[in-house]
């Protein structure tokens, strides 16, 4: 089954590594970019690809495995109809113009969110985007587009009371999990958000249960591979405890807690 051989942090203590194998972002920060230029609100979102470029390039060279890009929340559409098209114009263009770099660069491309709501075009492009995709294996770069945390949560529920519809009296996290948008890759380690929000604005709410989060005032389109190295920096030195006390921390990664040798 799909997601079951990924750590589930409320299930067991995930392997804790250097390098955040999954790294989650919202990027935020575009229309403020814009405006502090005089500029109209959707020159930084086109501005704003450049940083996913970047960003993208930065994580292949550090080896993240996953990549999870916030592009558009169910909520957007409550914005102008102008920045909607935009940005859907937006998406579908440089779909079109990035896909066969990621390709050629072994990047699998997925897409998480309520894709039907899109016009054909997109929805093709998207789905030729993955096929192309699908087999590659240095890293998963995923696009949350028309994505909301409640709806996956209620997507995934009532896909798996479909197919079980006798486990309603005792269905399992794990059970939920396999059904989630994005249940091929691991829990993110590491959550960015650009732009100084500090909120997570109906994102991956499944799975950034035991996230390390990363705030940041840099605008989206300023956002670099040095600004992605100090948000993984901020994150090695965090102590992931899962619930657990430090000094079990320290012991299960084979140090003494105390450095005299005696156990409090
Ligand atoms: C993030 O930038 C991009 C999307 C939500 C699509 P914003 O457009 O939210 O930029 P600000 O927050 O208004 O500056
Ligand atoms: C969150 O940004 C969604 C994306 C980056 C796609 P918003 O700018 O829409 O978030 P709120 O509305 O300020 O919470
Ligand atoms: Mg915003």
């Amino acid at each position: 089954m799909a997601g079951t051989s990924f750590a589930s942090a409320t299930r067991e203590i995930p392997e804790v590594a250097a390098v955040p194998r999954h790294i989650a972002v919202i990027m935020d920060g575009n229309g403020r970019w814009a405006r502090q230029r005089f500029l109209p609100r959707v020159a930084g979102h086109r501005r704003g690809v450049e940083s996913v470029r970047s960003v993208i390039r930065a994580c292949m060279e550090r080896g993240v495995g996953y990549l999870t890009l916030f592009a558009f929340s169910s909520e957007n559409w409550r914005r102008p109809p102008d920045e909607v098209s935009f940005l859907m114009q937006l998406f579908l263009r440089s779909l079109q113009k990035e896909v066969d770099r990621l390709h050629e660069n072994g990047i699998r491309f997925k897409v998480i969110g309520d894709v039907s709501r899109f016009e054909p075009t997109l929805v093709d492009r998207i789905a030729w985007a993955e096929s192309l995709t699908r087999d590659n294996t240095r890293m998963t770069l995923t696009v949350a587009a028309n994505y909301g945390g409640r709806w996956d949560i209620l997507q995934a529920m009532k896909r798996m009371l479909a197919k079980h519809p006798e486990r309603i009296e005792d269905f399992s996290e794990a059970d939920l999990a396999a059904e989630l948008a994005l249940n091929y890759g691991p829990e993110p380690d590491l959550f960015i958000r650009t732009g100084g929000e500090q909120r997570i604005s109906n994102f991956l709410l499944w799975q950034l249960a035991y996230t390390e989060l990363y705030f940041t005032d840099t605008l989206w389109p300023d956002f670099d591979e040095a600004a992605l190295g100090a948000a993984i920096e901020s994150y090695r030195s965090r102590e992931r405890r899962f619930g657990r006390t430090s000094e079990q921390v320290r012991e299960a990664q084979g140090e003494t807690a105390d450095p005299t040798g005696r156990h409090a």
